[in-house]
């Protein structure tokens, strides 16, 4: 049996976990700043670096007791140590180097990407009948829908992972972030435009689904931002910081703005199904059969998104792999539990281990 600590720091959630054997999930301990960004309207790097410093160790300690655990219990310790701001990842990093040393437990650093690609085989421990990890078959589609990130994978196994296509703007979560301060919707943005959608009619706006030619896999949202600019405040008259909208969101009836909330949605829904589909008949082509499609990251809460894949999934026979909600957004448990495979083969980390800003996932 193997207990993993995992440390995550890379953007605006403070975040510790011990996992059981990459699989069962112990604590889960998140701590988010969205109080400290909300006046800015997205995340200050300065400001998150700080507040990870001052809430790192308390929400460190919090895992351990909610695991019922005391640290000399512990395997390993975990942390996320890319892609991410890297003030805010060196918190966490320096942190796991610390403990790791004082514990003399191996460290293990793992890439944020594929530890949403991870949260999927995780089952909460206060979940009824929650021993059993789910047996993913390979090979795999994987998607990773973040507030950093927009991805569409082949994953061979956890640890093996090519990239197929991915954002050349906007992350999906960040024009969902955007899309809700055009609608004033509130703050954190996509759970919020997320529930006013579902009050609205998404087929009352055409707003496009870009698509980047016929046999591209990768993914673009900033034109979808902009179809919805002009659909909430007009046509503007003049460019850039002079331009003049005709109206603001506030002109609007709440009707109306819950429609335009629900056409946003779907257009964002119906293109990452449309990839999906692509990338699927794409590597059929190739010869390789995919089994299984794997989601993760914050917008895989999104309701419309886990109700659209579960039909396509059913549609094209792959076996569907959403993260429980409360591995969706960041946190540390999905860290904690993609570094067991590393931990299974004694691959671990000195405490020379670097903070990077990219992922460490290549295209083919
Ligand atoms: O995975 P995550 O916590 O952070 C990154 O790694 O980026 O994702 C956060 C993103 C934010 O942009 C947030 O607005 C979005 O996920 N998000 C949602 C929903 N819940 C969170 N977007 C759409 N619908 C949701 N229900
Ligand atoms: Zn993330």
């Amino acid at each position: 049996m193997a207990l993993i600590l995992g440390l995550e720091t890379s953007c605006d959630e403070t975040a510790a976990s011990v996992v059981r054997d990459g699989s069962l999930v112990l604590s889960n301990v998140v701590s988010t700043q969205h109080d400290l960004h909300e006046r800015y309207g997205g995340v200050v790097p300065e400001i998150a670096s700080r507040a990870h410093l001052e809430r790192l160790l308390p929400v460190v300690r919090a895992a351990i007791d909610e695991a019922g655990m005391t640290l000399d219990r512990l395997d390993a310790v975990a942390v996320g140590n890319r892609p991410g701001l890297v003030g805010s990842l060196i918190v966490g990093a320096s942190a796991a180097k610390a403990l790791a040393w004082s514990l003399g437990l191996p460290l293990i650093g793992v890439d944020h990407v594929l530890a949403h690609l991870y949260a999927p085989a995780l089952v909460n421990a206060t979940d009824q009948g929650s021993e059993s990890q789910a047996q993913v078959r390979y090979p795999a589609l994987g998607l990773v829908v973040s507030g950093g990130h927009t991805s569409l994978f082949l994953v061979r196994s956890p640890g093996d992972v090519t990239l197929l296509g991915r954002t050349i703007d906007d992350a999906v979560g960040e024009a969902y972030d955007k899309a809700a301060v055009m609608l004033k919707a509130g703050y954190p943005g996509g759970p919020r435009l997320d529930a006013l959608a579902q009050t609205g009619d998404g087929d009352a706006h055409r707003l496009p689904r870009p698509l980047l030619g016929p046999r591209s896999l990768d993914f673009s949202f900033s034109g979808l931002k902009t179809a919805l600019l002009y659909a909430v405040r007009g046509t503007p008259v003049g460019r850039g910081s002079s331009a003049r909208f005709e109206r603001d969101a506030d002109d609007l009836e709440p009707r109306a703005i819950a429609d335009l909330a629900a056409s946003f949605q779907q257009a964002v829904v119906d293109t990452l199904a449309i990839k999906i589909k692509r990338a699927h008949k794409q590597l059929a082509g190739d010869g390789c059969a995919v089994q299984s499609l794997i989601v993760g990251g914050g917008v895989s809460a999104n309701s419309l998104l886990r109700s659209r894949l579960t039909e396509l999934s059913e549609k094209l026979e792959l076996d569907l792999y959403l993260p429980a909600m409360s591995l969706c957004v960041d946190n540390a448990a999905m860290i904690a539990g993609l570094a067991y495979e590393r931990y299974a083969r004694q691959d671990f980390d000195d405490l020379s281990l670097p903070v990077v800003a990219t992922t460490s996932i290549q295209a083919s």
